[in-house]
């Protein structure tokens, strides 16, 4: 057993996207043992003084003035895309064309991808990402590379190959066969692996063909407990050009039901552009939706409707979407979301223009954590601290700056401290990342992100 003390953060059982409920211990104790798989998970939490006795014979390890939370779940990043975060475009299609696709073809080069997976694996750390759903490219050294990386930290960390046969660079494309059969020996090489789970990855409808597309579809069905994840509805230009390629669907959405692709564990960044249907779609299928604030405002796509989504019920959750997205940071997403919130949504002929809504502190967080774990289906397992979920937490520092430390002081409620973080937070605030002990010790190091090149000036 493992024992922690500091400040506790965390969900009780019973929360809900619309009602969660944080839990905050000022002085408490996190207690750990090994579980399935020789994974470290949760065997007890709560106040110091109430369990202090109990595991008085655990080695206690104190961050006295820290605060444990539970580690951050990023829906929807992309690991080759680290070299083009801030590469400005005046929208989704010309920004893939002028930056995404030439870099990602770098990733073909085994020892390029091994060293952009170890930097992206060190920066999700440093920010207090402990699970991650996460697109490689369409190369299998890429997702090679990754997953390796990923089970040298013992992290939680879902990737698969990027599947495109049309519609983009050569250097990019696959046969349509041939990208399948990979694949499939993907899933059967790594999915369940330690702590990794592969995700079937059509990039998006127009970059497939109908037959990849069905075939993964196949695939989905064959391995039910294998993610799938793609992007729909982010971008005007790329819904028409959706609607010229598949004509037959009512929407873009409706698509990749029609081709399998819609179940359980089926994620789709971005879910901006939906009518109702799309959004009863969601909940029917138990699909959940990435919303990617940072990326979302930077390339001008628009505004995830957040009343849509709690009107109707659907899964959803936070994700950077990086290089697309802005910043690893939960917390510069957290933020971003509330502003997107905040923004009213455009009338439309169905509804009438809504003014925006207030996310609040535990909604936003929730949706970083617990509630992502939720829309992954990783309930009880990662996001959060209740007993049975796995040791993966963060030590945060309250005091990191001082205008976090003045403001963290004044704070009249547990909403309120948690909004200061939210609104003043960074990389800054993670002190320590713990990954789930295997076999009752650390696996890998956790090593800070290198410093590559040469400065220019
Ligand atoms: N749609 C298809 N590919 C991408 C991508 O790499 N990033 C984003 N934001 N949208 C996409
Ligand atoms: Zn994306």
């Amino acid at each position: 057993m493992h024992a922690y003390r500091a400040s506790l953060l965390w969900f009780v059982s019973g929360s809900t996207a619309l009602q969660p409920h944080v839990h905050f211990e000022t002085d408490g104790l996190l207690v750990t043992t090994t579980g399935a798989g020789g994974v470290e998970v949760v065997h007890a939490i709560g106040a110091w003084s109430d369990l202090k006795e109990h595991y008085a014979h655990v080695a206690v390890q104190h961050w006295p003035g820290k605060v444990i939370a539970p580690g951050f779940v990023d829906m929807h990043i992309h690991y080759p895309q680290v070299d083009v975060i801030g590469s400005p475009a005046s929208g989704l299609l010309p920004w893939l064309e002028n930056y995404t696709f030439p870099e990602e073809k770098r990733f073909a080069e085994p020892a390029h991808a091994a060293e952009v997976a170890t930097f992206f694996v060190a920066e999700l750390l440093r920010n207090g990402v402990t699970t991650a759903l996460t697109f490689a490219t369409s190369s299998p050294s890429s997702v090679q590379a990754l997953f390796a990386q990923a089970k040298a930290q013992h992290l939680r960390l879902i990737t698969g190959l990027c599947l495109m046969d049309r519609h983009a660079p050569d250097f990019l494309l696959h046969g349509t066969q041939d990208s399948l059969q990979q694949t499939e020996a993907l899933i059967r090489q790594w999915h369940g692996v330690d702590r990794l789970g592969y995700a079937i990855t059509p990039r998006f409808a127009p970059t497939s063909t109908e037959a990849q597309l069905r075939g993964a579809g196949e695939l989905a069905a064959q391995f039910p407990d294998v993610w799938i994840q793609s992007h729909v509805a982010e971008n005007v230009d790329e819904i028409a050009w959706v609607r010229e390629l598949f004509p037959a669907h009512r929407s873009y959405l409706q698509t990749y039901a029609e081709l399998g692709l819609m179940r359980q564990r089926a994620v789709y960044a971005h879910c901006i552009h939906f009518d109702d249907d799309d959004r009863a779609l969601m909940r029917e299928r138990q699909t959940a939706a990435a919303i990617s604030p940072t990326s979302n405002l930077f390339l001008g796509s628009g505004f995830f409707d957040y009343e849509g989504a709690h009107r109707m019920g659907y899964l959803h959750g936070l994700a950077s979407d990086v290089g697309g997205g802005t910043s690893f940071s939960p917390f510069h997403t957290m933020l971003a979301a509330y502003y997107v919130g905040r923004t009213a949504v455009q009338a439309s002929a169905q509804h009438p223009a809504k003014p925006g809504l207030s996310l609040t502190p535990p909604q936003l967080w929730w949706q970083h954590t617990a509630g992502a774990a939720q829309a992954l289906g990783l309930e009880g397992q990662v996001g959060n601290l209740l007993p049975g979920c796995e040791a993966d937490f963060i030590v945060l520092n309250p005091q990191a700056t001082p205008l976090l430390a003045r403001r963290t002081a004044q704070a009249r409620s547990v909403e309120e401290w948690l909004f200061a973080l939210i609104v003043l937070g960074d990389d800054r605030l993670v002190e320590h990342t713990h990954i789930a002990y295997k076999d009752g010790k650390p696996v890998g190091s956790v090593q800070s992100a290198p410093v590559l090149g040469a400065a220019l000036l």
